[in-house]
């Protein structure tokens, strides 16, 4: 009887879990974005977020813009995003993020991105 307990309560928790994983890939993308990018770049993307000051040497990019955005390929983005700014000779206001979060994230924010401009990169 006790065994059987636990193994109808590890088929429960198996099953919650995975109905948990579909949603939580696509809110997890939004929270990296918020946490990490959203200061500079705005919650809805459009370079006007909380941190940018009169100082700021140039506007952070306004990924709602689709003809600005559709100069950059999938590959640029991620390469900015974990290297840096200076890394495509853009300004170093642009942190890298390489350090501080995985490749699994780069590519989903490049995909997030893409949603906010609502356009396709240069040879994609
Ligand atoms: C401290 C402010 C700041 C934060 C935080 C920040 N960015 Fe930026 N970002 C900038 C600025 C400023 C630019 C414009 C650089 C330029 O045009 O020279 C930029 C440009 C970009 C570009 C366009 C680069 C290009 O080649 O045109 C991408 C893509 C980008 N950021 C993605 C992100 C992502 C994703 C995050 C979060 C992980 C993030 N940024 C966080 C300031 C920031």
């Amino acid at each position: 009887m006790k065994m059987s307990k636990s193994i109808i309560y590890t088929a429960l928790l198996c099953s919650f879990s995975l109905a948990l994983s579909a949603p939580a890939a696509a809110a997890k993308v939004e929270q990296v974005f918020k946490f990490y990018c959203a200061q500079c770049h705005g919650l809805e993307g459009k370079g006007d977020g909380p941190n940018v000051s009169k100082t700021f040497p140039v506007d952070p990019r306004n990924f709602t813009k689709a003809k600005e955005m559709e100069k950059l390929s999938d590959a640029d983005m991620k390469n900015v995003i974990m290297d840096g700014g200076p890394s495509a000779s853009k300004s170093p206001m642009m942190p890298p993020w390489s350090k501080t979060i995985s490749e699994a994230d780069a590519d989903a924010l490049v995909k997030y991105l893409r949603k906010l401009c609502n356009c396709k990169g240069k040879g994609s």
